[in-house]
């Protein structure tokens, strides 16, 4: 009975504007160690591009805020953390997000424009509720193998820590990467894709990245 009232109160968060204003405390009040610069209500409620200052998200950190009434996560991956990613894929269901959505900027092993930041919305592709975060690397009680990532409570489905879906669970697809760009190293603007010059950069760049991680593997 328990488990079913949470599942009614967070799909609620995601179908009634009023409970996704009254859901936004609850976001943010779940990560007392990051406080950082958030964006107005009004800016959120008229679902204008969001502007995050990063600088104090630790790693292993994240930030949440709301964009179009919708929650999105921002994470500071460690080194640790980004090291078990291509070692997840074939526990996965869209390893290379080939079926999901994302911009074309993210489609990359982390799903990002920088490797280090994750920045994606927090919603389960199956009914729509709010994955918790799990960032630490160790055995939990649904996953004795875990690698860090997100845990939907709903219908267990899980996440890696760029958001992709592990087989065998209820949801069907990797979370969303929503546009966004960094106005400089401290700060990104959601809502708002980088220039034509930059996307041509960032493709480039994480391509070569990628491919040094391959050499390297091999
Ligand atoms: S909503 Fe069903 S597993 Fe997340």
């Amino acid at each position: 009975m328990a488990d079913e009232s949470i599942d009614k109160d967070r799909r609620r968060f995601l179908t009634g504007s009023t409970a996704v204003i009254g859901g936004a405390g609850l976001i943010i009040t779940a990560i007392p160690f990051v406080s950082t610069w958030l964006p107005s209500a009004r800016a959120e409620a008229a679902g204008a591009p969001v502007k995050v200052n990063l600088a104090k998200i630790e790693p292993g950190q994240r930030l949440a805020v709301l964009w179009q009434k919708q929650p999105v996560d921002i994470v500071n991956r460690t080194p640790e953390q980004l090291k078990w990613l291509p070692k997840q894929d074939s526990r996965l269901r869209d390893p290379g997000s080939k079926d999901s959505q994302q911009p074309k900027y993210c489609q990359n092993p982390w799903r990002s424009i920088k490797p280090e930041w994750l920045v994606f919305v927090d919603i389960c592709t199956h009914l729509g509720c709010v994955p918790d975060y799990h960032g630490a690397i160790k055995p939990q009680p649904f996953d004795p193998d875990w690698k860090g990532g997100y845990y939907c409570p709903c219908h267990h489905s899980r996440y890696d820590m760029a958001a992709r879906v592990y087989d065998g669970v209820p949801a069907p697809l990797n979370m969303v990467v929503m546009p966004y760009h960094f106005v400089d190293d401290a700060h990104i603007e959601i809502g708002v894709d980088p220039s034509d010059d930059e996307v041509k950069q960032i493709i480039a760049a994480n391509a070569k990245l990628a491919g040094q991680q391959k050499g390297a593997a091999a």
